[in-house]
Formats: structure tokens, C-alpha cells, sequence
């Protein structure tokens, strides 16, 4: 089938989703983040891949990691960015969507980062814009987060390099998660041989397990010896009325504290996507604990940012700088 997201060379056009994209992609991805990861190391925070490109952000819903992120990323490429204030701009005068894009494409727009409450909106862009023009999808409905999947990805590979090694557990809202969505589709591309999803029936999709996890209902038998437990937060504001009896309830069954965490093995990796609801989904102990990778995955989140951005202005290798070179 034809994938919008690659140009007839098989190479990356558009970032959209995980779902179909091809392992050496994903690879090619984490690749050319662990080259850019040192560039946060240097006096000189920069490197001129993006020189003279204008990445446009449109954030039509809240963020904090993925927008600062993306945009520490393209700055560090040297790109112009734009984040454009969804509420102050014309969009409250009734412009659509892909006006909006239109107009920026005659400002010489580059590449646009789209997060938005409505799955697909990104999708539509990349439909819509001419075949130089990049788009990265940042979020969208309960759809898809690739750059948190692949993000997460490249954490767990720091802390656990063996990926075909890890037994992962996935807590929480998957029902509404995107990010639990490209999460699975990475981990399961790249050869994990045991992802587990751990909720209750209410916050689970139908027929969940045809995306190749394990499914338990019971924090007890789920958790037990995995390498990585990554939690979610529940996702309130995608909810249709009650989907559980109340949050006090959700955390003494599924709310990970220490006690539950013994149960995964002694060296493993608490990981979410942010951002966090102490007291709800992962109690304060665990959150700040030693096991903890929750603020490095902000950190790893702005290399991978910028590989997606290299990649897709400049077919990048998994070798962007040599070293002592390419700065500026
Ligand atoms: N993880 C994540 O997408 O966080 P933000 O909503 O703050 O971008």
C-alpha cells in the first residue's frame, strides 16, 4: 500500500505515525539522534543542518515537552522558527486549517510540527502541501505521537541496549493514549519480545492484543519481571462520562507506588510521557525515585527532534557530523 509518509525512494517525506513505517526508518531515526544527543554537550549548542529553513510550529492544543522540545530541536539545527499563537491568530476569525498552512507556505514555510485535538489533522496537511514541504505530526487526538514513541525508544535503548531482551509494560489509559498507540508500534517494529498493556477493561481498546501485546488487568501479575514500566496519565479530557469509579480508586489499584514497583525486576526503568497527575497514575516516591527516567526522556526528546528535522530536510545519514566538524 502506498505510504503517504514515503517518497517513491522509500525515503522519509512526512512524519505521521509509527504504524507502517519500516524498521530501517526507525533505526535510521534513533541512529542520527545518538549523534545529535552531544550536541547538547558543546559550548556552541548548534549545527547548521536546518541553515536558512523556516520550521512553522502550529500547536492547536496544549503542550509543554513537545513544543519546547521542537523547538530547542530546530534551533539547535540553526533553522527560523515560527510558533505561531494558535489564539491569537486568525483561526478565531473562522480561517480553516489548511488556509492557515497556506498562508504560511507563502511566508516560505519549510516544514510544519502540527499537534492538534483532531486525529488525522496532521495527515491533511501533509495532503494538502506541496512536495517540498515537510510535516511532523506532534500529536493528534488519540491517534498518533510518533516523536514521543520514538523518544521513549531511544531512552529505553540507553538504559537497556539488548531491546530484543526487555519485557515492557505499558500502564494505564491506552484507550485514549497516542502516545501508548507509537509507543507499541516501535517497540514491536524493533524486536521487543514481550509488550505488556496493564489497565482495566474500560481503559483498553477493543481488540487490543491484535497489536501484538500481552494483556493483563491486574498490576500484580503484570508488572512481574519486566525491565521497563512505562505509565500513563489518564487522559480526562477524551473521556465520554465515567470510565472509572474515581481517581483515589484508579491509584490504589493501578497507581504505581513503590510497593508496586518491587514486582518488576530490581534494575528496572520508570518511565511517562508527561505530563505527570502525582497521585493519580504514580505516586510522588516513584515519580522523583532512582528508577525514574522520566526527565531524560525530555532531554532525548530534543535529539530525536532534531534527527526527524534532519532527516527530513536533507535525507540525513546516521552520521550528520563528523567529528570536530559541522558547527557553526
Ligand atoms: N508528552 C507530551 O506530549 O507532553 P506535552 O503535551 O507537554 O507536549
Amino acid at each position: 500500500m502506498n505510504n503517504p509518509q514515503l517518497d517513491t525512494d522509500g525515503h522519509l517525506r512526512h512524519l505521521l505515525s509509527i504504524e507502517g513505517l519500516p524498521k530501517k526508518i526507525l533505526n535510521q531515526i534513533l541512529d542520527t539522534a545518538e549523534s545529535f544527543a552531544g550536541v547538547a554537550e558543546r559550548e556552541v549548542k548548534k549545527v547548521p543542518l536546518l541553515r536558512g529553513k523556516t520550521v512553522c510550529n502550529l500547536f492547536f492544543e496544549n503542550s509543554t515537552r513537545t513544543r519546547t522540545t521542537f523547538e530547542i530541536a530546530a534551533k539547535r539545527l540553526s533553522a527560523d522558527v515560527i510558533s505561531l499563537n494558535v489564539g491569537t491568530s486568525s483561526q478565531s476569525k473562522g480561517e480553516t486549517i489548511l488556509d492557515t498552512v497556506d498562508n504560511l507556505i507563502a511566508m516560505h514555510a519549510d516544514m510544519f510540527v502540527v499537534r492538534h485535538a483532531q486525529s488525522g489533522a496532521a495527515h491533511l496537511i501533509a495532503k494538502h502541501v506541496p512536495p517540498h514541504i515537510h510535516v511532523i505530526n506532534a500529536g493528534d487526538g488519540r491517534h498518533s505521537h510518533p516523536t514521543q514513541g520514538l523518544l521513549d525508544v531511544f531512552t529505553i535503548r540507553k538504559y537497556k541496549p539488548d531491546l530484543h531482551n526487555l519485557r515492557i509494560a505499558i500502564v494505564g489509559d491506552v484507550l485514549h493514549s497516542r502516545v501508548a498507540r507509537s509507543e507499541i508500534h516501535a517497540l514491536t517494529t524493533l524486536g521487543v519480545p514481550e509488550v505488556r498493556v496493564i489497565a482495566p477493561k474500560t481503559l483498553l481498546p477493543a481488540q487490543v492484543e491484535k497489536l501484538g501485546v500481552h494483556v493483563f488487568h491486574d498490576m500484580k501479575s503484570g508488572l512481574k519481571d519486566v525491565d521497563v514500566v512505562m505509565m500513563l496519565r489518564l487522559q480526562n479530557e477524551r473521556m465520554n462520562g465515567a470510565m472509572l469509579p474515581s481517581s483515589q480508586e484508579y491509584f490504589k489499584t493501578y497507581g504505581l507506588t513503590q510497593e508496586k514497583l518491587a514486582l518488576a525486576k530490581p534494575d528496572a526503568i520508570v518511565m511517562h510521557p508527561g505530563p505527570m497527575n502525582r497521585g493519580v497514575e504514580i505516586d510522588s516516591s516513584v515519580a522523583d525515585g532512582k528508577q525514574s527516567v522520566i526527565l531524560p526522556q525530555v532531554t532525548y526528546g530534543i535529539a530525536i527532534r532534531m534527527a526527524v528535522m534532519a532527516i527530513l530536510a536533507g535525507g540525513q545519514s546516521a552520521n550528520p557530523m563528523p567529528a570536530g566538524g559541522g558547527t557553526q
